[in-house]
């Protein structure tokens, strides 16, 4: 086990260790988050002893090629991508070879259906075979667009003979399962350019998940996820929005505004450059009132002289996160009842670190809001354990949960993303694949999960 001191001290940048243990399995955990700012790389290694994971370091590369969440230039990303890697490599002392990727899009869209089979006419207990067959169903009522493919299948809710709130129905008995469940879509060109892009830079992609939900689950307590509660990661492009509930996932969407759209309004109405906007707008807060809402900034940039009111950075400022909180957000999450929503807004992201932000979400939603560091904060670098690494630390949260229970986040094997560019469903029967399956590893996809409950129950009868 790597110790976090002999990090602080330094040391590890000396290290060059193996990335597996003396029986070849793999160690360590990395997650990748692909973001319109900046790339992070966070690699935690699990204890042998009690399967725990911990971030051992977090790399960081300032983000070229991206525009809104998406890659707009493919060279420029993967050199940001292999610096990230670098930067990580260099703090963990260990070669990175796969990663599971976070990403964004604009077109991104969360859509739910209802599956059910019968489990014959006398009552008995459900077997996994019946959930993957009732996800299945849930599948089939779902339409993807050519151009589309389904990233996630979440399970929402299960019912048992008519009776709902079933986290998990095997075992139980009963005649009737049904499903309620959420497909996260996205464009299938979208999906490639991660993969190409992250491939080309040197990492193996292992699993892919959609950014609002690594998020959530980088803030959210169990109680905040139980009681009913909206988690915004505002970035520099994008807006990742995931609604929980009963500690789940009720809707995962992401909005094309973000921290750079606050940039741009300061730079076109109060003209100036955008580096001066960029700086400018940290340095101000929401409810700047009195005197200090009156002062004139002045400076020079390069031999030109410009100067505004405090005030109006704010107004600008204000105006921009009431568009996104007050009219998109709220458009975005307006299917889910308020009084739905106990656990009120947690946010992270960097537009989060705007002084005076909660205050403001807290205003304009009428329901609480808090700005939340990563819940594993404290075991993570210091300078990389703030509101902008929520989403990198949440990966490794999603792998650890997808391990534990495989039908909670299932996502395609990556495989079949690569062979198929392309897939409408996580599984289908002509998607399995054929012949011997080898033992399935931590991180794999979902049609290597169902050769293994196959397996089972072949092994069982
Ligand atoms: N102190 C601050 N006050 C206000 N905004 C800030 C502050 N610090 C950073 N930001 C803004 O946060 C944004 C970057 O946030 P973050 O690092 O979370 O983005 P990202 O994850 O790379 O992007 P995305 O998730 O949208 O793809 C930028 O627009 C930046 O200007
Ligand atoms: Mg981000």
């Amino acid at each position: 086990m790597l110790n976090f001191n002999i990090w602080r001290g330094g040391l590890l940048l000396f290290k060059k260790l193996s990335t597996s243990t003396a029986h070849g399995d793999p160690e360590l955990l990395v997650g990748l988050d692909l973001g319109t700012t900046k790339v992070s790389v966070v690699v935690a290694e699990r204890e042998s002893r009690t399967g725990e994971a911990q971030i051992i370091g977090i790399g960081s590369a300032p983000s070229n090629g991206m525009r809104k969440g998406l890659i707009v230039n493919l060279e420029q990303a993967i050199r940001s991508v292999r610096q990230a890697i670098s930067d990580a490599e260099n703090m963990v002392g260990l070669e990175l070879k796969e990663a599971t990727v976070a990403f964004s899009g604009s077109e991104v869209r969360s859509v739910r259906s209802k599956g059910m089979v019968s489990l014959g006419r006398s009552p008995r207990p459900v077997m996994q075979l019946d959930v993957e067959r009732v996800i299945e169903a849930a599948q089939t009522e779902v339409s993807v667009p050519a151009n589309q493919c389904v990233l996630h299948a979440i399970p929402v809710e299960y019912f048992l003979d008519g009776h709902g709130g079933i986290d998990d129905p095997s075992g139980m008995t009963g005649v009737r399962l049904e499903i309620d469940l959420q497909s996260v879509i996205v464009p299938t060109a979208v999906l490639q350019n991660v993969l190409n892009c992250v491939e080309r830079a040197g990492l193996e992609v292992s699993g892919l998940v959609i950014k609002p939900l690594a998020s959530a689950l980088g803030m959210l307590s169990k109680e905040e996820a139980m009681a009913g509660t909206v988690a915004v990661d505002v970035g520099g492009g994008t807006t990742g929005v995931a609604v929980f509930l009963d500690g789940r996932p009720r809707h995962l969407s992401v909005i094309p505004v973000g921290g750079d759209h606050i940039t741009n309004d300061i730079a076109s109405v109060l003209k100036m450059p955008i580096s001066k906007a960029e700086e400018i707008k940290k340095e101000v807060s929401l409810f700047e009132g009195g005197d200090g809402a009156e002062d004139v900034i002045e400076f020079d940039v390069r031999g030109r002289s410009y100067s505004c009111r405090v005030m109006d950075v704010v107004e600008v400022v204000r105006c921009r996160l009431e568009e996104l909180y007050s009219v998109l957000i709220k458009r975005d999450i307006a299917d889910v009842s308020p009084s739905n929503l106990s656990g009120g807004v947690v946010m992270c992201g960097g537009v989060a670190k705007t002084a005076d932000i909660d205050v403001l979400v807290s205003e304009l939603l009428d329901m609480p809001a808090r700005v939340s560091l990563p819940l594993d904060h404290d075991r993570m670098p210091p300078g990389r354990n703030g509101v902008e690494f929520v989403s990198a630390a949440g990966i490794i949260r999603y792998m650890l949960e997808k391990e534990r229970n495989p039908f909670r986040y299932m996502e395609p094997s990556m495989d079949l993303v690569r062979r198929q560019g392309g897939y409408s469903r996580v599984v289908t029967e002509e998607q399995r694949p054929k012949g011997p399956v080898e033992r399935v590893s931590r991180g794999h996809g979902f049609g290597e999960i169902l050769e293994r409950i196959k397996r089972s129950i072949e092994e069982l009868f």
